[in-house]
């Protein structure tokens, strides 16, 4: 007598794989655990991010004016609020923002791209669309780690000094001078800017999106926002180590 063949992994006796179901967060926390809040959450993220990387990248443009000018702005940033508020009572604020911001922003972005890999590929509309989407989402994966990896040596180098040469406290100028005159940190400063770059291009085109603002006729100038945004922030960030190299700042 032949056999009846099991007709599924239930019948032969097999446990199917279950996923542990995620603990519900209250509200508000509910929303992160969502991929649609998580996209939320990198758009709003971003914004703050972009925020930074333009007053710092202003910043820095101080040095055109001179070492004095300069310093004293990097003295400001610690001594505003004085004598009422304690001495780096704005750098320590913005250091509390910015590192939830970034650790949030790191992990809504794992999280994705994990799922995204997970996920079964769904077709799309046309083949413009598909590249499109493509080569965003893959410049996105490696321009991220590339920023990261670039803000760890640029601590160690310009906030900590252990990178730098020769680490003055309290004279950025001096310092910036020390660490550009390095070719090789030059070339690394400009490749990681680039990438900075082409992230905060897609960064800024696609938070509109993510923050609900899909709108056709927009899209003209959310590109051309996206396109001077990026370009402005790179060169106005690349100029500096540039300039130190060539002595035209000495
Ligand atoms: C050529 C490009 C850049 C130059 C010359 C530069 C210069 C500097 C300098 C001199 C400092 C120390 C300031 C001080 O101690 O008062 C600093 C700190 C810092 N920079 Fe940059 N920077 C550049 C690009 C960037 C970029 C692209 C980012 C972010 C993506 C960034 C993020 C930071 C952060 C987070 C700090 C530490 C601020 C703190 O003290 O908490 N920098 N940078």
């Amino acid at each position: 007598m032949v056999e009846a063949r099991p007709r599924s992994t239930v019948e032969a006796g097999v446990q199917p794989l279950r996923r542990r179901p995620e603990k519900q967060l209250p509200y508000p926390l509910s929303i992160y655990q969502s991929a649609v809040g998580k996209k939320w959450v990198m758009a709003v993220t971003g914004v703050v991010g972009m925020a930074f990387i333009t007053m710092h990248m202003l910043g820095n443009l101080k040095i055109y004016l001179g070492a004095e000018e300069l310093n004293a702005y990097a003295d400001g940033l610690r001594t505003v609020g004085a004598p009422f508020a304690p001495h780096g009572f704005l750098l320590w604020g913005v250091r509390l923002v910015l590192l939830p911001t970034l650790l949030l922003h790191v992990h809504a972005a794992w999280w994705l791209w994990r799922q995204n890999r997970r996920a079964r590929p769904v077709k799309y509309q046309s083949k413009r669309d598909y590249i499109a989407a493509d080569w965003a989402s893959r410049t996105m994966t490696w321009t991220g780690p590339i920023v990261l990896l670039f803000l760890a040596f640029h601590l160690l180098d310009l906030t900590w000094g252990t990178a730098n040469p020769d680490f003055r406290h309290g004279d950025v100028y001096h310092n910036m001078l020390a660490s550009f005159d390095r070719w090789p940190v030059v070339v690394a400063y400009v490749a990681a800017n680039l990438a900075l770059g082409v992230h905060l291009y897609h960064g800024a085109w696609s938070l509109f999106q993510s923050l609900g603002v899909n709108n056709a006729r927009i899209n003209t100038a959310r590109r051309v926002f996206a396109t001077l945004f990026a370009v402005a922030i790179v060169g106005g960030y690349v100029s500096t180590p540039i300039a130190i190299l060539i002595g035209v700042i000495e």
